[in-house]
């Protein structure tokens, strides 16, 4: 096992009606002034924003509304932001709704405490980020584990660029989780957000690295959203299955699947790429390149695919190559299954790409030839075009 450091400060409050206790956590945590960050408006047709106000009003905390974040938050968007928060003087920022309305919180709390510096310039590793708002998340999808996460992810759509930037200033000091609060989700968003957890722990299961216990932890939780994933596509007002789905949401990404091991994450990059070129949902573009990925390092370490066989999929037999090809084949259906793509031609945002695309692809990607990705095996700007290449059928 690596040596590791775990920190999961963000308190859950997790069950029925927990929105209602909105301003308790807010006072908890210092807000008197709260900049409410939602997306494109579920939470206003919902009435969740509504409740939300209400109870913030009641208790004296003084509020602003900020809303527009789109899936795959822009960086204009972000500070826009910025600049209301400083306008209205906020000393919190409290994002409602998905992955895209908490990114944007958590870029305006790192913007708002940093007005000297342009936010891009923390993206993209040229500033260090040294304070930030305190910020909370009031969750209504389960899919990018933001709301404990210490990432947030911006699209630049001046460059095409998308960035994560992970700081332990990401994490909210709490996350309000009503899996009643999903119910009115569309099933496609259902079903991205099931492949998104799915992906954050298998970027981090498929890495160099033997951990028992945390490879146990991921396989449960793999079997879990497996099982649940396909309740919830036909009724997403299953609160058992909502309930399981969230959990594991949080679980699969503040860093407990993948203690003790360098984590790979190669499949997000690939994807996010992807986003960035065509605006495709997060969930889709992992789908989009999963297997592709899977095939391309499958032969690095054939024993890990077989364990994730056997373990996940509850395949069985002897021969090892035979088995990691059974799983990725598993895990290929059951993405169909979802209706999600597990190709480019099957991708509606993508469809088959020119030679061209592909290398540009591959280029960004590698960051025009400054880093590679992956620790499972190490992808280099040719491994990264060649998996796009198998990905374009
Ligand atoms: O924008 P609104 O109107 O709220 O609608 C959203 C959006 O259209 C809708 N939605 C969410 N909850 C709903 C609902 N519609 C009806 N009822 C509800 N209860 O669903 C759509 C998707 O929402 P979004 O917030 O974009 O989804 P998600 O949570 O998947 O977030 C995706 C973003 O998070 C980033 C992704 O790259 C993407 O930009 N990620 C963030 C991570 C993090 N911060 O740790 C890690 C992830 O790997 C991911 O990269
Ligand atoms: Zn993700």
């Amino acid at each position: 096992m690596q040596s590791f450091t775990y920190l999961s400060p963000t308190e859950v409050i997790f069950g029925k009606d927990t929105q209602n206790q909105a301003a308790e956590y807010v006072r908890k945590y210092g807000g008197t002034r709260a900049l409410l960050v939602y997306g494109g408006g579920s939470v206003v047709r919902s009435g969740l924003l509504g409740q939300v106000r209400h109870v913030l009003d009641e208790s004296g905390i003084a509020c602003e509304e900020f809303g527009g974040a789109m899936p795959n938050p822009t960086l204009e968007h972000a500070r826009e932001g910025v600049r209301l928060a400083l306008g209205f003087q906020a000393d919190f920022i409290l994002g409602i709704g998905g992955g895209s309305a908490i990114d944007t919180a958590k870029a305006i709390a790192i913007g708002a405490a940093n007005p000297e510096t342009d936010l891009w310039d923390f993206w993209c590793r040229k500033e260090t980020a040294g304070s930030a708002l305190p910020t909370g998340a009031i969750l209504t999808i389960p899919a990018a584990g933001s709301e404990t996460s210490n990432s947030s992810v911006l699209t630049d759509t001046a460059t095409g660029s998308k960035r994560g930037l992970s700081t332990d200033l990401n994490r909210p000091k709490f996350a309000i989780m009503n899996p009643e609060l999903t119910y009115t989700l569309p099933l496609y968003q259902v079903a991205c957000g099931v492949t998104d957890i799915m992906m954050h722990t298998l970027d981090r299961y498929f890495n160099p690295v033997d951990n028992e216990l945390t490879d146990a932890i991921a396989e449960a939780l793999l079997r879990t959203v497996i099982a649940k994933g396909r309740i919830a596509i036909k009724d997403s007002h299953d609160y058992d299955a909502m309930s399981n789905l969230m959990w594991a949401g949080s679980l699969s990404h503040n860093g407990l699947t993948g203690l003790g091991g360098p984590g790979d994450f190669a499949v997000h990059q690939l994807g996010h790429e992807l986003s960035a070129m065509f605006g495709t949902a997060h969930g889709a573009s992992l789908s989009t390149v999963w297997d592709s990925w899977a095939l391309a390092v499958c032969p690095e370490k054939p024993s890990r695919f077989a364990r994730y066989a056997r373990n996940v999929w509850g395949i069985t037999g002897t021969d090892e190559n035979a088995m990691a090809m059974a799983g990725i084949q598993a895990t290929r259906e059951y993405f169909k299954e979802l209706g999600m793509p597990v190709n480019f031609g099957e991708n509606q945002d993508i469809g088959i790409q020119d030679d061209k695309v592909l290398r540009e692809l591959a280029y960004r990607c590698s960051f025009q030839r400054t880093r590679t990705i992956g620790n499972f095996k190490v992808l280099d700007e040719e491994n990264i075009y060649e998996i796009y290449q198998k990905a374009n059928r």
